[in-house]
């Protein structure tokens, strides 16, 4: 197996992409610790994760034959993040791989966007991946090792009506990614983004229904038009980009951004 004995944090990993990208690392033998809130927001049109998600999933985890455990974790708060990486040091003793998946959207106008709004987007991605990285890289200098990965989306690379907040977290995200891949370079760490197109996880149902779109109406709305092929992109689509940039077939490959997007952003805007 080609992560054999490493161990991964996956944040927001207790469900959809998270969760699809925790149990491609596990099937090729990553231990996985999930780190994700398990409680609402205020300013979001639909609910996260919750503690019964999470344990939910971290059986499912085990059940492949990995440890797993599920930590508490608002990656937007330094006290839980400082903690929760402690955590996984005390109990799995390392960490080789970081994927900052951890995210939420809400779609509103800049004009009539509360500040409130604009934060709990914003530094669930931003600062959540600096947070995370600021706590992980000192361990993975010290080893002379690591992984990471970052997921951004195609808001990443193009703008969203509704989704500014969004769409700057996720560019942010690309421009981070560059600076650290330059920072940690020499201690033989790689640091890549996976940008994926609409995949039909739990934001993209709690985004539809929040409009009244029920789950065809959603994916006409969400997908159609934008992928070049007809079949749907799939969590696991997500899972084995990120899977693959953890392993040796990626070691010259860094600071850079693999799109999983059936062809989306190479069409015109
Ligand atoms: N679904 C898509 O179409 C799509 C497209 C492009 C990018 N993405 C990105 O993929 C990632 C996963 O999204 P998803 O579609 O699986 O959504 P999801 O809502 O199904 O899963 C997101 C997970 O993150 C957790 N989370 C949210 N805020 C958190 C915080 N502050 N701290 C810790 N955990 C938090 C949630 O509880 C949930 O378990 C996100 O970064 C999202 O922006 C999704």
């Amino acid at each position: 197996m080609k992560l054999d004995g490493k161990v991964a944090i996956v944040t927001g990993g207790a469900r959809g992409n998270g969760l699809a990208i925790a149990k491609c690392l596990a099937e090729e033998g990553a231990d996985i610790a999930i780190a994700d809130i398990c409680e609402d927001m205020r300013t979001l049109p639909y609910s996260l994760s919750t503690p019964e998600t999470m344990a939910a999933a971290v059986e499912s985890l085990q059940a492949m034959g990995r440890k797993a455990e599920g930590i508490k974790c608002d990656v937007r708060k330094d006290a839980d993040v400082s903690a929760m990486v402690d955590q996984v040091l005390s109990n799995f003793g390392k960490v080789d791989i970081l994927i900052n998946n951890a995210g939420n959207t809400s779609m509103v106008a800049i004009a009539e966007m509360e500040e409130e709004v604009w934060d709990e987007v914003i530094d669930t991605h931003l600062k959540g991946m600096y947070l995370c990285c600021r706590y992980v890289l000192p361990h993975m200098i010290g080893q002379h090792s690591g992984k990471v990965v970052s997921i951004s989306s195609v808001g990443g690379q193009r703008g969203f009506g509704m989704g500014g907040h969004y769409c700057a977290a996720k560019h942010g995200i690309i421009g981070l990614n560059k600076s650290i891949a330059m920072e940690v370079a020499d201690h033989n760490i790689n640091a890549n983004v996976v940008c994926p197109g609409t995949v039909w996880t739990p934001m993209m149902k709690g985004i539809a229904e929040s409009f009244g779109m029920d789950e065809e109406e959603g994916k006409e709305n969400f997908f159609a038009g934008h992928m070049l092929k007809e079949s749907e992109l799939s969590p696991e689509d997500i899972g084995r980009a990120v899977l693959w940039l953890c392993t040796d077939a990626a070691a010259n490959i860094t600071g850079n951004i693999i799109t999983v997007d059936q062809g989306w952003t190479a069409q015109a805007p």
